[in-house]
C-alpha cells in the first residue's frame, strides 16, 4: 500500500515532467497554481509542498499568509504570493500601522527563507466586497510603504486581483472599458500600479463567459483548441485576430486601461481555470474540457505567444486551482477547479506530452533507451527486474515465442524494458538511467520482429499507467538499487513515502 502510493505519487512527477522542462526553457514568464484552502480535509503544509515540489511547481498564490504554509515553502525557491484576506481589508485600508503590523507579522517574518515575491491585497474586492473598494488604493499604499520602510519595494509587488467582469463591452477587445462607475477607484490604482511598477492581477475565466454567453462563444474558442481561420474573431477596429477567450480578456484589460491613458501596465493573470465536474445543468465542466483548457493553456503561456495586442509580452498566469475544495457552496462545479484531490492524487493528467514544444525535436530526432554496453550484467538484471515490475512496462514480448525474446540475453531484454519504460515516462529526463546502466541513443534497436515504439506514451497516455500492485517490501528493495534516478529524486522519494505513510 505504501507502496502502490509511492509509485502513483511517481507517476505524477513524471505526468506534469513536461511542465517543467518547459518553465526551464521561458525564463522569465510562470504558470502558478492558486491553493484553495476549503477542503474537508486539508493537507498539511508538508504535504503541499511536497506535492509542489513533485510537481515542481515553482509560483504558488495562498489565499491568505498562514504561516505554517510559509515556514514549509521556507527553502524551497517556489516563488509566492500571499493575499490580504477581504476580512482583514477594511482595518488595513484604514490604518497604516494596521498595514505595517501585517507585513511584520507576514511577510517580514518569513523573508527571505520564503521567497514572498507579491503581495495580492483582497481579492476581487470591487466586485465581492464594494464597500471596501473607497479604501482599496489606501490598503496598498499602505502595505506597499510598510516594504518601502524595510526595503523591501522591489522585491515585493503590491497589487490586488480583479474580477474581468468589471471590464466592460470586451469584445471586441479595442472598444473595452472598465465600469465608469468605478472609475474613482481604478484610476487611482492604476496610478499605483503604474507608480511602483507593478502589475494589474486578473481573474480571466473563458468557462464563465462561455456559459454566460447563450451559445455566442464557441466552445474550442473557449478551450484554446485550435480554430479554422473564418472561425477567428476578428476585431473590426483593430484587424486584430482573436483565436481564443483568454487572449480576448486580457487584450480587453490592455485596452480598457489605454482608455483611461495607462498603456505601459503589465497583466498577470491572477487566477484562471475549468472545472472537471459539474451538475447536470453544467455540460461542459468535465475532466477532457478542464484537460483541454488548462493543458492548452500552459502551451500558450510558456510559449510566449503573447496577446494580438502585444505579441511577445508575456502573460504569467496562475491556475485555479491546486486542489479540489469539496467545502466550496454553490454548484458542483465549484468543488471541482482542482488538478489534484486532497491526497494529491491528479484528477486528470494534462496532455502536454506531444505539445510539439520541448517534445518537438523529438520527433525529427527519435531517440530510444538501451543498456550500456559493457554494463553489469547482475545491474542489468535487478533493473530489467524493476522496469517489468514497479516500472510497469509490459514485458510479455520477452516470453519465450514473443517477437522481442530473441536474443535471449540480458543485454537485449534490458534494451527493450528500458526503451518502452523511457517512452511511457515521456522521455522525461532521468527515466533512461536506471542507476546509469541505460543511456539515450538514436539508433533504433529493433531488430526482426522486434520493433520499438517510438510513440509509446507520448500523448498522455501515461494517464493510463496504473500503480502496480507490489508490496512494500519489494518497494524498499527496488527504491534502493535503483534511487529514481529521475530529477532529484532523493527529495521526492522522501516525499512520496511520507505521503504515503501519512494517507494510509
Ligand atoms: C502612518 O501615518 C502617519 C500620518 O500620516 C505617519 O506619521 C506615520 O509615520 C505612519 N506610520 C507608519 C507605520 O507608516
Ligand atoms: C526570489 O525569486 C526571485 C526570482 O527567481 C529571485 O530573483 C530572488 O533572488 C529570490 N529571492 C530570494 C530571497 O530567494
Ligand atoms: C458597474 O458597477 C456598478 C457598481 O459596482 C454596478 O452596480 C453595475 O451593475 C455595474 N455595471 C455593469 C454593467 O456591470
Ligand atoms: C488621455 O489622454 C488624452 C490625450 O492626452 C486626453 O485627451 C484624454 O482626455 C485622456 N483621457 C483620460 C481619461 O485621462
Ligand atoms: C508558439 O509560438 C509560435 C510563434 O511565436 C506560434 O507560431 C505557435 O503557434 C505558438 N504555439 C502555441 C501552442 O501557442
Ligand atoms: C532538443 O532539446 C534538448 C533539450 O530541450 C536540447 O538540449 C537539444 O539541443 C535539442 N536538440 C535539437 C536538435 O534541437
Ligand atoms: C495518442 O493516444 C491515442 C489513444 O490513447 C492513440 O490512439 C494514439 O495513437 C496516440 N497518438 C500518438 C501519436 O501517440
Ligand atoms: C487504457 O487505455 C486503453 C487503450 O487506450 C483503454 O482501453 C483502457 O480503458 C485504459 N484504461 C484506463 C484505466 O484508463
Ligand atoms: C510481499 O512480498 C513478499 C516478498 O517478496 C512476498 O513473499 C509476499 O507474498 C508479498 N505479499 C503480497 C501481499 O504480495
Amino acid at each position: 500500500m505504501d507502496y502502490q502510493m509511492a509509485v502513483s505519487f511517481l507517476l505524477l512527477v513524471f505526468s506534469l515532467l513536461l511542465s517543467l522542462q518547459l518553465q526551464a526553457t521561458a525564463e522569465d514568464v510562470f504558470v502558478g497554481v492558486n491553493i484553495g484552502t476549503d477542503l474537508s480535509v486539508m493537507p498539511h503544509p508538508t504535504q503541499v509542498v511536497a506535492l509542489l515540489k513533485a510537481q515542481q511547481i515553482r509560483h504558488v498564490r495562498l489565499y491568505d499568509a498562514d504561516g505554517g504554509m510559509l515556514m514549509a515553502l521556507a527553502n524551497t525557491g517556489i516563488q509566492v504570493m500571499v493575499t490580504v484576506p477581504n476580512e482583514q481589508l477594511l482595518g488595513i485600508g484604514q490604518s497604516n500601522s494596521t498595514a505595517a503590523n501585517w507585513v511584520n507579522h507576514n511577510v517580514i517574518a518569513h523573508y527571505p527563507a520564503t521567497n514572498i515575491t507579491s503581495i495580492s491585497v483582497g481579492s476581487e474586492v470591487l466586485t465581492t466586497l464594494p464597500n471596501a473598494a473607497k479604501i482599496l488604493v489606501n490598503a496598498l499604499k499602505y502595505i506597499h510603504s510598510a516594504l518601502v520602510a524595510s526595503n523591501l519595494d522591489h522585491q515585493i509587488k503590491v497589487s490586488t486581483p480583479l474580477s474581468s467582469s468589471i471590464i466592460l463591452d470586451s469584445f471586441p477587445p479595442s472598444q473595452a472599458f472598465f465600469n465608469a462607475s468605478l472609475d474613482s477607484v481604478i484610476v487611482p490604482l492604476l496610478g499605483f500600479l503604474q507608480s511602483t511598477n507593478s502589475f494589474l492581477m486578473l481573474n480571466v475565466y473563458p468557462y464563465y463567459d462561455y456559459m454566460q454567453s447563450d451559445g455566442f462563444i464557441l466552445l474550442d474558442y473557449a478551450l484554446l483548441k485550435p480554430l479554422p481561420s473564418n472561425k477567428e474573431a476578428v476585431d473590426s477596429n483593430t484587424l486584430l485576430r482573436y483565436t481564443n477567450v483568454f487572449d480576448a480578456m486580457v487584450d480587453a484589460a490592455y485596452f480598457a486601461m489605454a482608455s483611461l491613458n495607462f498603456t505601459n501596465i503589465p497583466i498577470i493573470v491572477s487566477e484562471t481555470g475549468w472545472p472537471s465536474k459539474g451538475g447536470s445543468n453544467e455540460p461542459d465542466a468535465t475532466l477532457e474540457n478542464a484537460n483541454t483548457y488548462n493543458s492548452n493553456l500552459i502551451r500558450h503561456v510558456l510559449n510566449k505567444t503573447g496577446t494580438p495586442k502585444h505579441p511577445g509580452i508575456a502573460v504569467s498566469t496562475y491556475i485555479y486551482e491546486l486542489y479540489n475544495e469539496d467545502l466550496k457552496p454553490g454548484p458542483i462545479s465549484e468543488k471541482n477547479w482542482g488538478l489534484f484531490d486532497a491526497n494529491g492524487k491528479p484528477i486528470y493528467i494534462l496532455h502536454l506530452t506531444g505539445s510539439g514544444l520541448v517534445l518537438a525535436n523529438d520527433t525529427a530526432n527519435p531517440t530510444y533507451c538501451a543498456a550500456k554496453e559493457g554494463a553489469d550484467p547482475k545491474m542489468l538484471q535487478a533493473a530489467l527486474d524493476w522496469a517489468c515490475g514497479p516500472g510497469r512496462v509490459d514485458c510479455s514480448a520477452l516470453l519465450q515465442g514473443q517477437p522481442c525474446y530473441e536474443p535471449d540475453n540480458v543485454m537485449a531484454h534490458a534494451t527493450y524494458a528500458f526503451n518502452t519504460y523511457y517512452h511511457q515516462m515521456g522521455k522525461a529526463s532521468g527515466s533512461c538511467d536506471f542507476n546509469g546502466v541505460a543511456a539515450v541513443t538514436t539508433t533504433n534497436p529493433s531488430h526482426g520482429s522486434c520493433s520499438f515504439s517510438e510513440s509509446v506514451g507520448r500523448n498522455g497516455t501515461m494517464a493510463n499507467i496504473t500503480a502496480p500492485s507490489m508490496n512494500s517490501t519489494n518497494a524498499d528493495s527496488s527504491a534502493t538499487a535503483f534511487g529514481y534516478n529521475i530529477l532529484s529524486c532523493a527529495v521526492m522519494m522522501v516525499g512520496a513515502l511520507l505521503w504515503s505513510s501519512i494517507w494510509l
